[in-house]
């Protein structure tokens, strides 16, 4: 059974998004990203480690929205779906009563349809309007019986809803509804993955404070200072939105925790129960930031009231929940998402296409670094797709997904858990070829997953973009014992692609064996081969292999390559880096090492791979063949990694065994430049 999250994509709905998957529970989300951005669902899945379905529908699309009814067997929506700008929602009134109330309307159609009758919907402290209306204080801390009054239409959309929530209750007593009425939520996930991310100028205090100290505004204007409070600023409840979501999960359980047929309409107010003036929280996240921020005391801002702290006790009493975490804690939290993301999920330079019209999950994310240099990785193997430098493609690559699932040439993936051969590998009960070896991996390889991802960030000072992709491999994969987590981090900078690999062994297993690598094919030729490239290498030291089985024989041997002129035999050797050791499960405390220079007389550009590996597999593709694509030397490939079979040869072995605890990681990097 899954729970429905309306808005899962937006700040509240992504983390607790987070939170019901740490809970143990499965998530759908519907979201038509007005005012989020699929990034977000792409970090939830990075922080959960899964797959999260997600639908990009409207909830006023009845149609749609039956879709996911129909798909997955819903127990419960957690309905955040909503239009939120208070000032926003004077100005377009008939917008917001159509997206919230109309849209809650739909979807509780669509619920009855499907005899789905839990609901927990947010609401907002909004609807009790300004408590020193009764000006003895008697409503202040707010309890939930308190009248409500709401001022503006965003206000009037939530009371509006919570009516005909009720009004539903009213006349079929199956339903179990949760009203839970949020004071004012801040913070961001530790992780500093995600986070709210406002469109356009910020209307909330504490995310145009973190603008101001990111340098994207100049100072924060104080609306007042001439309140009845300690400093004179008004007084809110502040709440961290981790603690918000975890809120969720105590109404959901109180909810499912009722009989079969007992049903419920009831509000809880989630707040902390402690009031903090607006200069209460300006303190503590300058202290976060450790400078005074500029700011400006100026007049109140119309609507704005002096106090609006919960009484949380049915909360805390009832949903056996409470906040844990502070407004010092929730300033962190935040400063760390701003400083991740200055832009929040937007990235310049970044866009991404989606490459099926149903599934956001696997995409194309091109980085346009400058006009020379433009980078598109798919989630699909964490494959890089294409490479274009001063306007020529350097590597290949196909267009759409089917392509890629069609061809068995590795065509620009990750390869794992095994890259290049293994003996043997039925001894070590992995899935095997016709020769009784592994190659690349087996069947299915990384080549063929859906990695998850990617976190897109980008560091201005460096001018470089990075994409980070995840992948759980299951225990067992291909008879790979353990569960392999594997993160792929792509940092693109103006014409450079570096890869760095780092896996973790998660469980089932004390140890396992894997060896990476990328599998390009560039071509920096001006033609469809690569023919006249000349190398440069920085070995001739070689793995000799047998030439029937293409195993290792244990020795080294001289190998002198200089290019590959027309008609000279192709070559497919492990070339090694003897001062590299061969002991190290993780290299990248190595030096990155120029390995090879390949350059074009004719395109005049030069591709340099470096690398912290002890060798490279160089492989002139002499049986590559894609009918009316790409034919034989149509690239070559330069696959760093560890020896051949080092899991079969006592003295390199180490390095591709990886115990529980450690971590196995290494860098390569590939860069253009004209010559
Ligand atoms: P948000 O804008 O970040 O998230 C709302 C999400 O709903 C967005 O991702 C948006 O794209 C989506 N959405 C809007 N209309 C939709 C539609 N018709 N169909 C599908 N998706 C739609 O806002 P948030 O701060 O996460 O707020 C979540 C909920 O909590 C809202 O209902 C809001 O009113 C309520 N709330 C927020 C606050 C606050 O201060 N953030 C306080 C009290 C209550
Ligand atoms: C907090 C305090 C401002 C900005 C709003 C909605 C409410 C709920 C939560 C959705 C106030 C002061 C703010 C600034 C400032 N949302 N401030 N300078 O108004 O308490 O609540 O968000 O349901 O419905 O009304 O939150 O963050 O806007 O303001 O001095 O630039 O910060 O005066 O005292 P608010 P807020």
């Amino acid at each position: 059974m899954y729970i429905l999250v309306t808005g899962g994509a937006g700040y509240i709905g992504s983390h607790t998004v987070v939170e019901l998957i740490n809970h143990g529970y499965k998530v759908v989300i519907a979201d038509n990203l007005y005012n989020s951005s699929f990034d977000a669902v792409a970090r939830i899945e990075f922080i959960v480690k899964q797959h999260v379905p997600f639908f990009n529908v409207d909830i006023r699309d009845k149609e749609q929205l039956s879709k996911i009814f129909e798909t997955y067997e819903i127990s419960s929506v957690i309905h955040f779906a909503a239009l939120k700008a208070v000032g926003e929602s004077t100005k377009i009134p008939l917008k917001y009563y159509d997206n919230n109330v109309n849209g809650t309307i739909k979807l509780l159609e669509v619920m009855d349809q499907y005899n789905v009758k839990n609901i927990v919907f947010s609401s907002s402290a909004t609807v009790y309007g300004d408590v020193t209306r009764f000006g003895d204080n008697s409503m202040i801390p707010i309890p939930e019986h308190c009248p409500n009054d709401p001022t503006n239409p965003y206000g009037k959309t939530k009371y509006v809803i919570e009516n005909i929530l009720h009004d539903v209750y009213n006349s079929d007593n199956k339903w179990k509804t949760a009203i839970l009425r949020y004071f004012n939520p801040i913070g961001a996930h530790p992780s500093g993955l995600i986070g709210e991310d406002p469109l356009g100028i910020p209307q909330n205090l504490l995310p145009y404070l973190a603008q101001v100290a990111i340098g994207r505004r100049d100072k924060l204007s104080i609306f007042g200072n001439d309140y009845n409070s300690h400093d004179g600023t008004p007084i809110r409840d502040y709440i961290h939105v981790i603690d918000l979501a975890k809120g969720h999960i105590a109404a959901l359980e109180y909810l499912h925790n009722l009989q079969n047929d007992q049903g419920l309409f009831r509000e809880w107010n989630l707040g902390s129960g402690k009031g903090s003036t607006v200069f209460d929280v300006y303190h503590a996240f300058c202290k976060v930031v450790g400078r005074e921020l500029p700011h400006e005391v100026v007049g109140r801002r119309d609507g704005d009231v002096l106090d609006l702290t919960a009484n949380p006790k049915r909360a805390n009493e009832e949903l056996k929940w409470k906040t844990h975490l502070t407004i010092d804690d929730a300033c962190k939290d935040l400063w760390k998402w701003t400083v991740d993301n200055p832009s929040g999920y937007n990235i310049d330079n970044y866009s991404w296409k989606a490459l099926s019209a149903n599934d956001l999950s696997n995409r194309s994310h091109t980085i346009k670094v400058d006009d020379t240099f433009k980078v598109s990785i798919m989630n699909l193997g964490a494959t890089i797709q294409n490479v274009t430098y001063k306007d020529a493609p350097v590597a290949l690559g196909f267009v759409t997904e089917q392509e890629y699932k069609n061809q068995s040439f590795y065509i620009g993936a990750t390869v794992g858990r095994y890259a290049n051969r293994i003996s043997e590998a039925e001894k070590l009960k992995l899935s095997v070829n016709e020769n009784g070896n592994t190659l690349h991996g087996g069947k299915f390889g990384f080549d063929k997953k859906d990695f998850l991802g990617p976190v897109v960030k980008r560091n201005k000072k460096e001018n470089s973009t990075t994409l980070e992709f995840y992948l759980l491999d299951p225990h067992l994969e291909n008879g790979f014992p353990g569960d392999l987590g594997t993160l792929v981090k792509y940092t693109i900078a103006s014409g450079s692609i570096e890869i760095e690999y780092e896996s973790e062994l998660l469980g089932k297993a004390d140890e396992t064996f894997l060896n990476l690598t990328n599998h390009s094919y560039w071509n920096i030729s001006t033609g469809s081969s690569i023919d006249g490239t000349k190398i440069k290498m920085a070995t001739n030291k070689a793995l000799e292999v047998d030439s029937k089985s293409l195993l290792p024989t244990g020795k080294i041997v001289d190998r002198e390559v200089t290019g590959f002129a027309k008609g000279s035999a192709g070559i497919d050797t492990c070339f090694v880096l003897e001062q590299q050791s061969v002991q190290s499960v993780d290299t990248r405390s190595n030096e990155l090492q120029t390995v090879l220079e390949a350059t074009h007389p004719d395109s005049k550009v030069k591709l340099v791979v470096q690398t912290t590996e002890p060798s490279f597999q160089l492989y002139t593709a002499d049986h590559l063949d894609v009918p009316g694509k790409f034919g034989p030397r149509g690239g070559f490939c330069v696959e760093s990694g560890r020896y051949i079979d080092a899991i079969n040869q006592e003295s390199w072995k180490k390095s591709v065994i990886l115990p529980k605890g450690e971590t196995y990681g290494s860098k390569t990097k590939y860069a253009f430049e004209s010559v």
